[in-house]
């Protein structure tokens, strides 16, 4: 099983962190393909809790070789700051790499971020404010400075001097920013964190994983977000600006679709999304509150109250279908426990008729309504299972529910957020 794939199935954290964790044990590599600085994974070992922004889930196995991909963007103060906290634990990094190749983030990115949220009044999408979507779109508008541009000293200057101009332009006179930054500060300070990470740099990302499969090593290929959040896939415009869905794994990480063995689908027993947009199966009533307490939902970057939703059958077919799905992991289930009716949503009805996919026009979405149906409760705790045979008969049968609709078998079920806390099925 050379190359997997992990990838979130909603709108972001389902628990990939705990689940690329998991994997990574039995993983040679495990490699992050896009997103940046956004994604939050959580990777409980112990007493100790590790909040990942851009490290790898994979970090933590000193054999294993973890990876940020060339599709990431790299904010460098945030990478030094993370690479810092986790060797204060006593973890070594000298099997991180990171692809010369990635883009980076610059606090002009960031201030864009938040001036274009400003402006977006009533229709405010909620971003992380990390500058995310405006590094996407200078890499697209080929104007981008990836991490390699900060070695030769001469073209990184003129490309900051040219970047910076253009958007303190843009900060002031289309969004009336006071904004003035220092040049020379500015690239004193990004050529330092260059140097700070040099060591871990890999400067061709293709030989390198070339390489890594043609010596039949294990890949895990971690993705950020989910697939609603997916820039193409998911509920535009309130999306991130990547493509968290498998078929950028490749792109993000340097070979080709050829090579995949497994797409894995972390699929939380119920919904979350933080930030705005369309989201048919949020709770209203009580569990909305009784589920984000008891799931600990809340942003793992921000620390915003994550929106509750119960789990919507039509998204996860979608994200089936979109990423080619071989397997699921299904987490959380544990936060349900005690609910004597679990609510499931099998399709949306939308003027009479009942859509079975999932509505790609937004204006459409928002005019379905959810339909249920209700699968019965369990009122042990699923904490302790270790085996699919301990878990309650309801839970079991919530589960086969899932995979049956979904058309695809379940391989791991999570039950806390610790990480012997799983069941391999
Ligand atoms: P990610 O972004 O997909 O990696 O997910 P996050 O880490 O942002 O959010 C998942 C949260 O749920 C984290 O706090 C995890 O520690 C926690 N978690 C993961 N799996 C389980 C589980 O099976 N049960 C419980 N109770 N918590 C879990
Ligand atoms: P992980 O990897 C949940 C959401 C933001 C916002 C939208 C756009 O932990 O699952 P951005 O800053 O990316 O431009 O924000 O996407 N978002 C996430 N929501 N989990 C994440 O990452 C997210 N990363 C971005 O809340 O709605
Ligand atoms: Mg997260």
């Amino acid at each position: 099983m050379p190359v997997t794939i992990v990838v979130g199935t909603q709108w972001g954290d389902e628990g990939k962190g705990k689940i690329t964790d998991y994997l990574a044990r039995d993983m040679d590599y495990v490699i992050r393909y896009q997103g940046g600085n956004n994604a939050g994974h959580t990777v409980v070992i112990g007493e100790e809790k590790f909040k990942l922004h851009l490290l790898p889930s994979g970090i933590f196995y000193p054999n294993v070789t973890s990876v940020i991909g060339n599709g990431v963007v790299v904010d460098p103060r945030v990478l030094i700051e993370e690479i810092e906290i986790v060797r204060g634990k006593g973890i070594s990094l000298a099997h991180l790499k990171v692809s010369a190749q990635a883009h980076v983030i610059f606090p002009y990115h960031v201030e864009l971020d938040i001036a274009q949220e400003e402006k977006r009044e009533g229709k405010k999408i909620g971003t992380t404010a990390r500058g995310i979507g405006p590094c996407y779109v200078d890499k697209v508008g080929r104007r981008g400075i990836r991490i390699a541009d900060m070695f030769d000293t001469e073209g990184f200057r003129e490309k900051l001097k040219r970047n910076l101009e253009e958007k303190e332009f843009q900060l002031k006179n289309f969004f009336g920013r006071k904004t003035k930054f220092k040049f020379e500060d500015m690239f004193n300070e990004y050529v330092g964190y260059a140097h700070g990470i040099k060591q871990y740099l890999v400067e061709d990302i293709a030989p390198f994983t070339r390489q890594a499969i043609r010596e039949k090593k294990r890949l895990l290929l971690e993705g950020a977000q989910g697939t609603m959040l997916d820039l193409d896939h998911g509920t535009y415009p309130f999306v991130t600006s990547s493509n968290p869905v498998a078929g950028y794994a490749c792109v993000g990480a340097g070979f080709g679709p050829r090579e995949v063995n497994e797409v894995l689908g972390v699929v939380k027993a119920y919904v979350t999304r933080v930030g705005s947009g369309p989201f048919p199966t949020e709770i209203i009533g009580e569990y909305q509150d009784k589920i984000r307490e008891k799931g600990r939902e809340y942003g793992a970057t921000t620390g915003r109250p994550r929106r509750c939703g119960w789990l919507d059958g039509v998204v996860l077919r979608h994200a089936v279908e979109i990423n080619s799905l071989t397997r699921l992991a299904v987490t959380k289930i544990d936060v349900l426990d005690g609910m004597e009716k679990i609510p499931f949503c099998t399709g949306y009805e939308l003027q009479g008729k009942i859509l079975d996919s999932f509505p790609a026009n937004m204006t459409r979405l928002e005019k379905c309504t959810p339909v249920y149906e209700e699968l019965p409760g369990w009122s042990e705790s699923t904490q302790g299972a270790r085996n699919y045979q301990d878990l309650p008969a309801a839970a079991r049968n919530f589960l086969k529910r899932i995979a049956e609709f979904a058309e695809c078998p379940i391989s791991l079920i999570s039950v806390g957020a610790e990480r012997g806390q799983i069941i391999t099925v």
